[in-house]
């Protein structure tokens, strides 16, 4: 497919050559595995945590996707710990079980994989088989709101016109450099566009950029306010496996609503930020058992997966019950 964007390609092929990220080890495999694993990770989490914490050691457990579906995901989960939205190791697994050996070819049966939508689907496609399809994650849709000066626009127009401005003879590098524009040029609250291969034909350049997209009003996070309780018995600690969707599959201590806690002995308190609402917590001790739990030695605990706010109890339990 031709457009009139040559001269655009040509310059944003120019600053990839010179200023892309090169060194991200995702971009330097054509290993289909490697590069999904990146994507999923990539979808809510910065780069930096993904490159010092979590890429290499998830790699290095399960290096293919048949070591993927081989394992247990209670073990899945545990190599996400930390990571947050464990919907998307949940769904690794599955997809892992579904496609056993390979993943497919084709962007239509990507697509169809569990956490797999269509920008995904195009970046794993365009970066390991370097098929010609335009990704459409935040950094490409602030650039191009701005590019063509949209304030609100819907996402099937963001993706026809992903595709009018998209660089069919180098899927590869325009992708990858509009990612990186995206995060060290064309920024939500501090763009510079003097340096940016888009400047001269880029609309919103020429006005404000900071008025596209329209700014959304942001809505106020809700506390959630609950009493966690560090049940102990016989020496271990009681916990359960979440079942229900948030969280799924993790390791809690229990949680009351505070007016239907048990009273005990004050721990401490602990706060966890979630996307729909922010954990604000009271952390009581009962040296006693309840039912529903199952119960670990101090020492098995961090054996188990657990979520960010937990995580934080067993720090709290190391302070005030073990001296650590
Ligand atoms: N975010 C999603 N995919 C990415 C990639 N390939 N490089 C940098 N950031 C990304």
């Amino acid at each position: 497919m031709q457009n009139d964007f040559s001269a655009l390609h040509q310059r944003v092929l120019v600053w990839y050559t010179q200023y892309g990220r090169h060194n991200l080890p995702w971009r330097q495999s054509n290993d289909a595995y490697a590069i999904w694993i990146s994507e999923i990770m990539l979808q809510q989490t910065q780069v930096k945590t993904v490159l010092e914490r979590f890429y290499f050691p998830f790699l290095e457990t399960f290096p293919t996707l048949a070591d993927l579906a081989a394992a247990d995901l209670d073990d899945v989960l545990k190599k996400w710990e930390g990571l947050g939205y464990y919907t998307r190791a949940r769904n690794l697994h599955k997809t892992a079980l579904t496609c056993k050996d390979k993943l497919p070819l084709s962007v239509h049966e990507l697509m169809a994989l569990p956490g797999i939508g269509k920008s995904t689907a195009h970046a794993i496609a365009a970066f390991a088989y370097k098929t010609p399809v335009p990704i459409l994650d935040a950094n490409v849709k602030r650039i191009l709101c701005r590019y063509f000066a949209l304030k609100i626009p819907s996402e099937k127009l963001l993706w026809e016109y992903a595709e009018r401005l998209f660089d069919f003879a180098h899927p590869f590098e325009y992708n990858q450099a509009m990612m990186d524009i995206g995060a060290t040029l064309c920024q939500a609250k501090s763009p510079t566009c003097n340096t940016c291969p888009l400047q001269l034909t880029c609309k919103a350049a020429k006005s404000n950029p900071l008025h596209y997209p329209q700014p959304k009003a942001k809505k106020p996070v809700p506390i959630r306010k609950r009493t966690i309780v560090i049940y102990r018995h016989n020496g271990r600690y009681g916990l359960f496996q979440r079942q229900s969707r948030f969280l799924h599959g993790l390791w809690s201590f229990m949680e009351f609503d505070v007016t239907h806690a048990p009273t005990g002995k004050y721990l401490g308190e602990i706060t966890q930020k979630y996307s729909h609402f922010h954990l604000h917590a009271n952390v009581i001790f009962l040296e006693e058992a309840h039912e529903n739990l199952e119960w670990f030695h101090y020492d098995e605990i961090s054996t188990l997966a657990l979520s960010g706010a937990d995580s934080k109890i067993v720090s709290l339990i190391a302070q005030k019950l073990h001296n650590t």
